[in-house]
C-alpha cells in the first residue's frame, strides 16, 4: 500500500450526534480516493489499526494532537488592513474604511498581493477552507482563486454585488455585475477544489434587479454558494426596512428574491425574531455566527438559545476586518462570552466540544459539505491541523493538569493562538 501514509498522535474528530471523539494514541491513515483526492482512509487507535496497515510508513509526532483544519464560514479578503478600524458602528465603519480599502483592488497587483497574504495567515492559524468575500471587481476574485487554486486549498469565494449606496471606485454595474457574477461561476465553481458564491453585500447595497438578477442566477446554478449580511445591526436593519417596505422582515427581502436556500449562508443573524429563524430553518439557510466582530462593531449578539429551540444550522466565523482576528480560537472564545450573554442569569454555558464543532464538522455542514471536510472521518478531504498543546508556558500548564477532553479544548480555546497550530496539511500535504 505504497501510496497511503499515516500519522501517529491524539486525534479529535467529531460523531455524527456532534460530539468530540477523541483518540488519546490514535492512528491517521490518508490516501488517495477514486478520483486522486487525498481522504481519510482509516482512523481509531493506534494499538488495533496499526496492523492493519503494514509497511505503510508512519510519522510519529508524541505530545501533538491532530484536528480537522477549521473552516471560517465568513470572511472578507480585501479586508484583512480593515483590521482595529474603530467605528461609531457598522455603517460608518463602511463608509470611511471598508470602501476605502475595497476600492484598490482595482489594481490586480495589489489584490495579488493580498491573496498571498490572506490565505498565509488563514493556514498560519489552521484555517484550511474559507467562504471569502472579495471585493466587487472580477479580477480580486481571480486573484484570490488563482492563489487558493496553487495551493490546493478548498475555498469557496465571490465577486460582491453593490450597485447602490457605495461609492465611485467599489460600486457596480447591474448588468454587468450580474454577466461577471455568471463568467466566475463558469471559470471557478468546481474548478479542482473551489467553488463559486453569489455575493449580494447586503439588501441596501443592492437594487432590487441586481437581487432579482442574483436570485436567478442561485436558482440556475443550485449548487454554488450565497454569501450575504443579514440582521447585524440596528440601524441597517431599519435602513434594510425602510428600502423594501414590501418584505415582511430584513431576513425576508432575501426570500422574496429567491437567495434562500442550501448552501446560502447569512452572516450575523443577530436581530431576528421567530419568524426569521422558522424561515432559515425551513428553507436550509445558515447562519455565520460572528462574534468577535459584533463585539468590535457594537452590533449585538446572536441568540444560540433560540436559534437552537427553532433548529437552523449555524457555524462560526472570524468575519474579518469586522472581526478582530484570524484565529478560531479567539472566535470560539467570543462566541464562548456572547453565550454568556444569552437569556436567563448567566445565559448558556457553550461546551467547548459544541464550540469546536461549529468551526469544524458544524461548518461544513452549514456549508453542505459534511464528510468533505470539516471532520477526520473515513471518506472526508485530507485537511488536517496538527496543535501543539504546550505552545506556551501557561498552555503546557493547563493543558497537563486537564483530566477530561473539555478541559483540554477549554484550555486551548481560552489560551490558544497561531502558535499552537505547529502546522496545517492540504489535502494530505504539509504547507
Ligand atoms: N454589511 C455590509 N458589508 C459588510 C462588511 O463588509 N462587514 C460587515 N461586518 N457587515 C457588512
Ligand atoms: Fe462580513
Amino acid at each position: 500500500m505504497p501510496a497511503l501514509r499515516a500519522y501517529r498522535a491524539s486525534i479529535l474528530r467529531f460523531s455524527d450526534d456532534r460530539s468530540a471523539v477523541f483518540e488519546e494514541d490514535g492512528l491517521l491513515v490518508i490516501g488517495p480516493d477514486a478520483h486522486g483526492q487525498q481522504v481519510v482512509r482509516a482512523v481509531g487507535p493506534y494499538a488495533s489499526l496499526a496492523a492493519n496497515f503494514p509497511g505503510v510508513a508512519v510519522e510519529h509526532l508524541p505530545g501533538s494532537i491532530i484536528a480537522p483544519g477549521f473552516i471560517d464560514l465568513h470572511i472578507h479578503f480585501p479586508q484583512t488592513d480593515v483590521i482595529g478600524s474603530p467605528a461609531a458602528g457598522l455603517l460608518p465603519w463602511l463608509e470611511n474604511y471598508t470602501f476605502p480599502h475595497e476600492s484598490r483592488f482595482a489594481d490586480e497587483a495589489h489584490a495579488q498581493e493580498q491573496a498571498i497574504f490572506f490565505l498565509d495567515e488563514l493556514l498560519r492559524h489552521g484555517v484550511t477552507s474559507a467562504l471569502a468575500f472579495a471585493t466587487s471587481h472580477p479580477s480580486s476574485v481571480d486573484a484570490l482563486m488563482a492563489e487558493a487554486q496553487r495551493r490546493g486549498l478548498r475555498m469557496m469565494a465571490g465577486k460582491v454585488l453593490q450597485d447602490r449606496h457605495c461609492p465611485d471606485g467599489v460600486r457596480d454595474e447591474t448588468g454587468q455585475s450580474l454577466a461577471d457574477t455568471e463568467a466566475l461561476i463558469r471559470r471557478w465553481h468546481n474548478t479542482d477544489r473551489l467553488g463559486y458564491a453569489i455575493t449580494p453585500r447586503f439588501a441596501p447595497s443592492c437594487s432590487e434587479a441586481q437581487l432579482r438578477g442574483a436570485g436567478e442566477l442561485a436558482a440556475q446554478y443550485p449548487d454554488v454558494w450565497v454569501q450575504s449580511h443579514v440582521a447585524e445591526n440596528l440601524e441597517e436593519v431599519e435602513w434594510a426596512r425602510k428600502l423594501f417596505p414590501r418584505s415582511r422582515s430584513y431576513l425576508a427581502i432575501y426570500d422574496d428574491f429567491g437567495l434562500m436556500r442550501e448552501r446560502a449562508i447569512y452572516a450575523h443573524c443577530i436581530h431576528f425574531d421567530d419568524d426569521d429563524r422558522a424561515m432559515m430553518r425551513s428553507t436550509g439557510a445558515a447562519a455565520a455566527v460572528s462574534p468577535t466582530s459584533n463585539l468590535f462593531l457594537g452590533s449585538g449578539f446572536f441568540d444560540f438559545e433560540a436559534a437552537d429551540r427553532v433548529g437552523f444550522k449555524y457555524g462560526l466565523a472570524s468575519d474579518v476586518g469586522g472581526g478582530t482576528s484570524f484565529s478560531p480560537f479567539h472566535t470560539m472564545l467570543a462566541a464562548y462570552y456572547v453565550g454568556r450573554e444569552g437569556r436567563g442569569k448567566s445565559g448558556v454555558s457553550l461546551s467547548p466540544q459544541h464550540l469546536w464543532w461549529q468551526h469544524t464538522a458544524g461548518a461544513a455542514q452549514a456549508l453542505g459539505l459534511d464528510g468533505v471536510i470539516g471532520n477526520l472521518q473515513p471518506g472526508c478531504e485530507a485537511d488536517f491541523i496538527v496543535l501543539d498543546p504546550k505552545a506556551t508556558p501557561l498552555l503546557a500548564r493547563k493543558t497537563a493538569q486537564a483530566t477530561t477532553l473539555d478541559e483540554l479544548l477549554f484550555s486551548l480555546i481560552v489560551l490558544g493562538d497561531d502558535r499552537v497550530i505547529a502546522r496545517a496539511h492540504i489535502a494530505g500535504c504539509a504547507s
